[in-house]
C-alpha cells in the first residue's frame, strides 16, 4: 500500500444508539493506528451522534439523492448529509444497485452531486458470480467505472474506487489474491486514463467479506489502497484486527 491505507466500515442497516458504545472504541483504535484512515459510516439515524461521540475517525453515509432537495420523500442530499456531520459518502454499493435498482447514471450524479457539496465519495463497483464465472469481470466492472465515475469540478479529489464482487459480500468467500490483483490494476488503468496523473492518486479498496484473519494478505496486495468492510465492522474487536493489519504492526 503506498497510499495511506483507508479502512472503511459499513454499517448498513444496522445500529441503533445502543452502537454507538462500539463507535466510540473503534475511534479509539483510529487513535492508537494514526497510520491508517478509520472511518464508519452508519446508517443516517446515527451519522450525527457519531460525529459527535467520535474524535478522529470519519463519518460518512451509505446513500445520498442526487438532487440539491425538492419532493423526494425518504431521501436525504449531500448538503443533508454534511450538515449533519458527514465527511463523505458510499455510492452505488451493490445492494442499492439489486435493491434499488440504481443505474450506473444515477450512481454517477449521486456521486457528483456529493462532489459538489465537498464530501468524499466510495463509489462501488463489482461483477456477479455469473459474470465471474462467464470470465466477464474486468469486462462488467471496467464498463460500470467509465459510466459512473464522477466528472465534476473536483470529482477525482477525496475519490475512492471500492471493488467489491457481489458473490463475496457476506458470504465468506473472497477472489483469490491474483484475481483481486489484476482487477485493481484494471481499476487503476482506467483511472489513469480518466483522470490522468491524478487518477494514481485514488484510492482503490477491496471489499467483500474482509475479516481479521484475512485482512493482512489482502491489504498486501498490490494497488489494494484499503477495506470496505461490512460485517466485521459492527464490533470493535474485529474491525480493530483489520485496522491493525492496515497499520502492518502487531497486536499491541
Ligand atoms: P461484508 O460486506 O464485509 O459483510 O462482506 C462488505 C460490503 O458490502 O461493503
Amino acid at each position: 500500500m503506498s497510499l495511506r491505507p483507508y479502512i472503511v466500515g459499513n454499517w448498513k442497516m444496522h445500529g441503533t444508539r445502543a452502537m454507538l458504545a462500539e463507535a466510540r472504541a473503534i475511534d479509539r483504535a483510529g487513535q492508537r493506528h494514526p497510520k491508517v484512515e478509520v472511518a464508519l459510516a452508519p446508517p443516517f439515524t446515527l451519522i450525527h451522534a457519531t460525529r459527535k461521540e467520535a474524535e478522529q475517525i470519519g463519518v460518512g453515509a451509505q446513500d445520498c439523492h442526487p438532487a440539491d432537495g425538492g419532493a423526494h420523500t425518504g431521501d436525504v442530499s449531500a448538503a443533508m448529509l454534511a450538515d449533519a456531520g458527514a465527511g463523505f459518502v458510499i455510492v452505488g454499493h451493490s445492494e442499492r444497485r439489486n435493491d434499488h435498482g440504481e443505474t450506473n447514471e444515477l450512481v454517477r450524479s449521486k456521486a457528483e452531486s456529493a462532489r459538489k457539496v465537498g464530501l468524499g465519495v466510495i463509489l462501488c463497483v463489482g461483477e456477479s458470480e455469473a459474470e465471474r464465472d462467464a470470465g466477464r469481470a474486468e469486462e462488467v466492472v471496467c464498463a460500470q467505472l467509465e459510466a459512473s465515475l464522477p466528472m465534476n469540478q473536483g470529482a477525482v479529489e477525496k475519490l475512492s474506487i471500492a471493488y467489491e464482487p457481489v458473490w463475496a459480500i457476506g458470504t465468506g468467500r473472497v477472489p483469490s489474491l491474483e484475481d483481486i490483483e489484476a482487477m485493481h490494476r484494471a481499476i487503476r488503468e482506467r483511472l489513469v486514463a480518466t483522470y490522468g496523473e491524478e487518477g494514481a492518486e485514488v484510492r482503490i479498496l477491496y471489499g467483500g467479506s474482509v475479516k481479521p484473519d484475512n485482512a493482512a494478505e489482502i491489504l498486501n496486495v498490490p494497488e489494494v489502497d484499503g477495506a470496505l468492510v461490512g460485517g466485521a465492522s459492527l464490533t470493535a474487536e474485529s474491525f480493530y484486527g483489520i485496522i491493525l493489519a492496515a497499520s502492518g504492526e502487531n497486536a499491541d
